[in-house]
């Protein structure tokens, strides 16, 4: 394939051991051209020495930084082809006390990050009548538990804000997918415990401590899907020429559907005893 017929893919997030990471080599293993970014260059180990990566610095909270990266991108390349809203925070702590700081972090990166790098590649792809932008949200919006309420939040956001992006988008030629992953292995649940360590001591909710703590680290245990099977999937379903508007994979993700569909009082039971609040 001539590098001007491979589809161009802008990753947001891809530290290494984490989604973003999986998803850049899973995308060049089909012949794309991946630009992988994250805040930091040094953060993505070894995508560094593939050939088949370009690696750009890229903060999802910063207009300046998404819009430098896409001009980069469209000047050396000529396009983009498909953009994957990767990066994302875990946040953790009773609603009634969390700092609002914290929330409003976790909004800032999870909601407005995707939707600044919308706003920014949009034009673009509408200009050239094609494009792909794929979404990363969650399970958890499905079945919002106890100790991660602003987080799914965020993701219940995200996936609001993706339906509607699919209607409005389609006069542009431009293609919404909502990615919903169940429990993947990565860096999610070390990232979510050092937040958490930064979080004041809870007061009302301090006999809960040993609970909310583990909720950071809820999606990965033994039993969580590993990052590169996730991704394999992700990217044979984005590279389809009509890709689904929703895609789910991973542990948890058929209890969680099953989970939405179930009266709340059931839902409600299920959850306080998985989740001990
Ligand atoms: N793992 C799961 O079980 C699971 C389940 C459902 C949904 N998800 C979603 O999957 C996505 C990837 O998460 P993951 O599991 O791979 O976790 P991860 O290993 O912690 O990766 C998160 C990535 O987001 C990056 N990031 C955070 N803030 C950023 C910012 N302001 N600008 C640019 N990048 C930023 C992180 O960069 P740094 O390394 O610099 O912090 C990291 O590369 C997230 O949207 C998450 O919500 C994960």
């Amino acid at each position: 394939m001539e590098d001007s017929e491979k589809p161009v893919v802008l990753i947001t997030g891809c530290s290494d051991g984490g989604i973003g990471h999986e998803l850049a080599r899973a995308f060049a293993n089909e012949k794309c051209i991946v630009v992988a970014t994250s805040r930091s260059l040094g953060s993505m180990g070894d995508l560094g020495n593939d050939s088949r990566v370009v690696l750009k610095e890229l903060d999802v909270l910063s207009n300046d930084s998404i819009r430098k990266v896409l001009s980069d991108v469209v000047e050396r390349f000529g396009r983009i082809d498909i953009v994957v809203n990767n990066a994302g925070v875990h946040c953790v702590g009773p609603l009634a006390e969390i700092p609002m700081s914290a929330v409003e972090h976790t909004f800032n990166t999870n909601v407005y990050g995707p939707m600044r790098v919308i706003q920014a590649v949009v034009p673009h792809m509408a200009t050239r009548r094609n494009g792909k932008i794929v979404n990363i949200g969650s399970v958890t919006a499905l079945a919002p538990g106890p100790w991660a309420g602003a987080y799914s939040a965020t993701k219940a956001a995200l996936h609001a804000l993706t339906d509607t992006l699919r209607l409005e988008l389609q006069t542009f030629g431009i293609k919404v997918i909502n990615v919903v992953p169940g429990a993947i292995r990565s860096n999610f649940g070390n990232s979510s415990i050092a937040n958490y360590n930064r979080l004041p001591e809870w007061k009302l909710y301090k006999p809960f401590e040993s609970s909310i703590r583990s909720r950071a680290e809820f999606s990965q245990t033994a039993k969580s899907t590993p990052g590169d099977e996730f991704a394999k999937k992700i990217v044979a379903v984005v590279l389809k020429k009509n890709p689904p508007a929703w895609f789910s994979y991973g542990q948890y993700s058929t209890v969680s559907a099953i989970m939405y569909h179930l009266p709340l009082f059931v839902k409600d039971f299920i959850l306080r005893m998985a989740l001990k609040a």
